[in-house]
């Protein structure tokens, strides 16, 4: 037995269950199911207490103003932020911009970062596995800059194919930019070693955490990667808010992405000159509560034993994987291995989407279709996967009701 194994045996699923009021929810008159966390996850009590304690107790504009609940409301705000900096091991606050989320994060980068640096024909390196947030950001900057696109190819079994990444970095590689782990297949990228490979090349690193901030611990410092974003709402926090972690030296140089209040130091129509950072990159009124839940999830977060949260969730994936893999016309899409997370598979006879409804109406809940991911699709020349995917509250148990509806699905298509 691992010792990931043995921790499986001591995490207490049902008392993390209990956390998640959302999760003793009916639909369609049967008990939910809830197996889309890479969409979007559940939310604890703890956080959805913080949240509605600060509208009830300390709701005021933050930076802006003396009153006492502008003074709560930013200690709140900025006492988030240094929950982030731990969380991801960063070596200060001035490093942590607070963002709308991932996609927020990435647009920043590459267009403050991106647009004031690249020149014509300078690369950026993408991989088939990203997602369009990690994609689409990089094309609209390309097309301002003249950068060119190149994409590292991925193998049959959803995992990067690391001597491509050798082959086509080189000194026109200016940004790389890799998901820590994949939203349609659950692949978890080395990323160290490929940040390394970068470096060495003189890229610059941008890893989207996504999809590994509820499941991997994140050190942005031992991973020497230079922007790491990620999203509250997918690890069990607040939606719209996010984190981004940049190198101090890069924050510094950049420009920055919106103009507004908060975001400047002095305003005049002739010159106005920025706050530092990393108020210089949080222009306008933010989403105060939603950071006060993604505060709130980080110390949910810290109160678990990530290791044995991790071995668990991992042990229902291989039962997941072995269950689904039994049904009879099933092709399971993406078997890294090294996975967390996500089990995406196809059902012979039966669209995914067909699947998904009929799965919803035994109250499983699972994302079917492209998963914001349609070059993946693509390299298995495939329209749609049904994408079963974990957090820390799923059990066995939610395996067994998606493998019944599964065979309902069957009954009625094939
Ligand atoms: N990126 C999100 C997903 O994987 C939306 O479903």
């Amino acid at each position: 037995m691992t010792t990931l194994a043995s921790s499986a045996a001591t995490f207490n699923v049902d008392k993390v269950r209990a956390d998640f009021p959302i999760l003793t929810e009916r639909v369609h008159g049967k008990p939910l199911v809830y197996l889309d966390s890479a969409n979007t996850s559940q939310k604890p009590e703890s956080v959805l207490k913080a949240m509605d304690d600060y509208y009830r107790h300390a709701n005021a504009n933050i930076h802006r103003a003396t009153h006492l609940l502008s003074e709560r409301a930013t200690a709140l705000y900025e006492g988030s932020r240094a929950k982030a900096a731990a969380f991801l091991n960063a070596p200060d606050m001035r490093t942590i911009v607070l963002t709308k989320g991932t996609t927020d994060g990435i647009n920043l980068v590459a267009q403050s970062y991106g647009r004031s640096t690249l020149k014509p024909g300078d690369e950026i390196l993408l991989t088939w596995l990203e997602h369009h947030s990690n994609i689409v950001p990089w094309q609209l900057v390309a097309a301002q800059t003249g950068a060119v696109i190149k994409v590292v190819p991925i193998n049959d079994a959803g995992e990067l194919e690391q001597d491509q990444l050798s082959a086509l970095l080189s000194e026109r590689t200016k940004i790389m930019a890799v998901g820590h782990v994949s939203n349609a297949l659950g692949t978890i990228n080395p990323i160290k070693e490929m940040i390394a490979k970068a470096h060495a090349a003189g890229a610059v690193v941008l890893v989207d955490g996504a999809q590994a901030a509820p499941h991997l611990v994140i050190d942005v410092q031992a991973l020497d990667c230079d922007f790491y974003v990620l999203s509250s709402h997918k690890m069990f926090g607040s939606t719209g808010t996010g984190v981004l972690y940049g190198r101090a030296s890069l924050l510094e140089a950049m420009p920055p992405y919106q103009g507004g209040g908060d975001m400047i130091a002095s305003v005049t129509f002739e010159q106005t000159l920025y706050n530092q950072v990393p108020y210089k990159f949080e222009a306008g009124t933010p989403n105060m509560a939603g950071v006060v839940g993604l505060g709130a999830a980080i110390d949910y977060l810290a109160g678990i034993d990530r290791d044995a949260a991790l071995a668990h969730e991992d042990a229902v994936l291989e039962y997941a994987t072995a269950q689904v893999r039994e049904i009879p016309g099933t092709r399971i899409i993406g078997e890294a291995r090294h996975k967390t997370g996500v089990l995406s598979f196809m059902l012979e006879g039966a669209h995914p989407h067909d699947a998904g409804t009929i799965l919803d109406r035994q109250g499983v809940a699972v994302r079917t279709g492209q998963h914001c991911a349609q070059p993946v699709m693509d390299r298995f020349c495939i329209p749609a996967t049904i994408r079963a995917s974990l957090g820390i509250y799923n059990t066995r148990e939610d395996i067994d009701a998606l493998v019944r509806g599964l065979h309902k699905v069957r009954e009625l298509f094939t």
